[in-house]
């Protein structure tokens, strides 16, 4: 039976996956090199340099170290812009309701996200204090794909891993939980997440009696 629930958060508890879209259509469009919501698919989950790294890296553009720090801290200045007004009424349709129904079952809860804004933008959002743990994305060795997140947030619950439920909309993320040996849970698109154990097209229709089997 699972007894925690990790979840991502941009574009799962919340539409931040679009404002990191914006964020970096911007930047992009600033540097001159090619970007669209196709391409941007395959960024979600992934850190903030990691994402520029990608984006430059089919663009036959060069930039030095320190432009890198520069552009990556202009896409977040873009980003924040975008959720510094954000309140509890931009969380997505029933995630408190079923994260108060998770605590109320005994199911511990964890946020793996890799996000440096996440404490933040869960402050702002009013659900911070509902988490177990909330993870460091700073802290952590190597970013999704890689497992370490999903690990992390399971031993700090103490849960072990198979006992955990991950709920993701990337790609990246998808993968990470399924490398730490954990059932995932893909919110988006069932031809893109193809490797999630189950798919749902929003956070409103994940269902405790669903995914979660009474001990
Ligand atoms: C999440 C988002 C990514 C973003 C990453 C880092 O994983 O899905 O799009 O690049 O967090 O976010 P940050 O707020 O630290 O730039
Ligand atoms: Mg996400």
């Amino acid at each position: 039976p699972v007894r925690a629930l990790i979840f991502d958060l941009d574009g799962v508890l919340t539409d931040t996956a679009e404002g990191h879209y914006q964020a970096w259509q911007r930047l992009a469009d600033e540097l001159g090199v090619p970007f669209d919501r196709e391409r941007n698919e395959a960024l979600k989950g992934i850190d903030r340099m990691g994402s520029l790294e990608r984006i430059l890296a089919g663009s036959g553009k060069m930039l030095t170290a320190a432009e890198k720090l520069e552009a990556a801290s202009r896409k977040n200045g873009y980003y924040q812009d975008l959720i510094a007004r954000f309140t509890p009424e931009d969380l997505f349709e029933g995630v408190r309701d079923l994260l108060l129904s998770a605590r109320q079952a005994g199911l511990k809860l964890g946020v793996a996200s890799a996000s440096r804004n996440a404490p933040a933008l869960l402050t702002r959002l009013g659900i911070i204090d509902l988490f177990d743990h909330v993870a460091d994305a700073g802290a952590i060795p190597n970013p999704k794909p890689a497992p370490d997140i999903f690990l992390s947030v399971a031993r700090a619950l103490d849960v072990p891993a198979p006992l955990c439920l991950g709920i993701e909309d990337s790609m990246a993320g998808i993968t990470a939980i399924r490398q730490a040996g954990m059932p995932a849970v893909g919110i988006g698109d069932p031809a893109i997440l193809t490797e999630a154990d189950a798919v749902i097209g929003h956070i409103r229709d994940f269902r405790l009696d669903r995914f979660v089997r009474p001990a």
